[in-house]
């Protein structure tokens, strides 16, 4: 018989984790080994929590602000979030309506935990950030996958709207959408964002949208956010937060915005399962709402500059069929020429580049389900230097595999 600390919830065994993070910590063993590792692994600037952010963060540490604060967070934070949305997209979100988490993925869980029910079906994007896949499989739902339009090196990804449209079932509870998104650097048009609210009104749908990246924006893309709609309230669970805007992934803040008897119902959930947002993170916040946001910015023109070094640079490799993306940081090539001629898989193709190469990659495989197996992932959060170096070692691998 099993002991009883090994009989733990069988679906937890069917959650795939996430990917990136098993590659990251394979490069920093290589790394640690002495060799040269070259990263394009990391969803997280490379640029650190800017000074002013840091010295916030020690005055709340000196005032001793280290207890448990309210459960949905402080006033003042959850006052600058609605300021910041009202003013950024014209909308009209109370305090109330907002729940500061730790982290978006915080935000993301309260939302899914909040609707989803054993046989309920939620449509995600194919490829998706695995959060919204696996939370509502944990939730005992089941995520129904929609494959992104691949257009070509021209175009990029786009929705497909008529295909969504097709999966909505009678056990359809919402639509998890990421925009700007991750892994491939689509930013959906406000054509398609509006779109999916029609789908939601039409049939009775929740929106979960995700919009970490939304300050990560290129080429003057096309961007609408689901709480700009004037009838958000009725469909929308706004997710976002402070890690990547703010290069403050480590201080675990984001926030979730809905509808004032949501955010009500939620704060039990959130106080029986972690109490409060962290207390310091939520000084630094303040602080940065409240900024001039020159440091996001700047950070943001050049994550632009290396955007167009890697898609120029990856341009180069024979095989490559690369997009320059138009959000967040993140460029996904599809390679399925090269995977083709070399006889090989893409997690195989990722493991070996990083074994021989020394270089990281994510496989499109790590943001399920089918659509990635032509694509892998890179982050620009890195030097222009490292990227130049880096794609050297890749063109330099895929001539050795594909002329075996
Ligand atoms: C789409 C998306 N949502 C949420 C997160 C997690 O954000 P946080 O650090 O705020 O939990 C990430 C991180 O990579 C992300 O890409």
């Amino acid at each position: 018989m099993k002991q009883p600390t090994l009989n733990y919830n069988v679906i937890l065994d069917d959650l795939s984790g996430e990917k990136a993070f098993q590659y990251i910590s394979r490069a920093r063993e290589l790394a640690s080994k002495g060799f040269n590792v070259i990263s394009f692994g990391v969803g997280q600037p490379d640029i650190p929590t800017p000074q002013f952010l840091v010295d916030e963060g020690k005055k709340a540490l000196d005032e001793r602000f280290t207890g448990y604060t309210e459960t949905e967070g402080i006033k003042e934070l959850r006052d600058a979030v609605a300021e910041y949305l009202n003013t950024r997209y014209g909308s009209d979100v109370r305090s109330d309506e907002v729940v500061i988490t730790a982290g978006t993925k915080g935000a993301a869980y309260l939302a899914m935990a909040a609707y989803l029910k054993p046989s309920d079906e939620i449509i995600v994007t194919d490829p998706t950030y695995p959060v919204y896949s696996e939370l509502s499989k944990f939730l005992g739902a089941r995520p129904v996958y929609a494959p992104l339009k691949w257009l070509g090196e021209e175009s990029g990804f786009s929705l497909d709207i008529d295909a969504i449209h097709e999966l909505i079932t009678n056990k359809t509870k919402g639509i998890a959408i990421v925009n700007p998104h991750n892994p491939t650097g689509a930013v959906f048009s406000s054509r398609e964002v509006e779109k999916l609210m029609d789908l939601a009104r039409d049939y009775n749908l929740l929106i979960i949208a995700d919009e970490i990246y939304d300050n990560f924006l290129y080429e003057g893309a096309d961007f609408k956010s689901f709480i700009s709609f004037p009838d958000w309230r009725d469909h929308v669970l706004y997710c976002n937060g402070f890690s990547k805007t703010f290069s403050m992934t480590g201080w675990r803040l984001g926030y979730l915005v809905a509808r004032r008897e949501v955010t009500k119902a939620l704060t039990k959930l959130a106080v029986n399962t972690w109490s409060c947002p962290p207390s310091i993170a939520q000084k630094v916040g303040i602080k940065a709402l409240r900024s001039d946001w020159s440091f996001v910015r700047e950070m943001v023109s050049l994550f632009d500059k290396r955007r167009i070094t890697l898609c120029r640079e990856l341009k180069r490799i024979k095989g490559f069929e690369v997009w320059c993306g138009k959000g967040a940081f993140y460029l996904f090539p599809r390679i399925s020429k090269i995977l083709e001629a070399a006889g090989l898989g893409v997690e195989t193709f990722v493991t070996n580049l990083m074994e021989e190469k020394h270089v990281v990659v994510l496989p499109g495989t790590a943001f399920p389900k089918e659509f990635g197996k032509d694509f892998i992932r890179f982050s620009y959060a890195i030097s222009e230097e490292k990227i130049v170096e880096g794609v050297k070692r890749i063109r330099e691998f895929v001539e050795e595999i594909t002329s075996k």
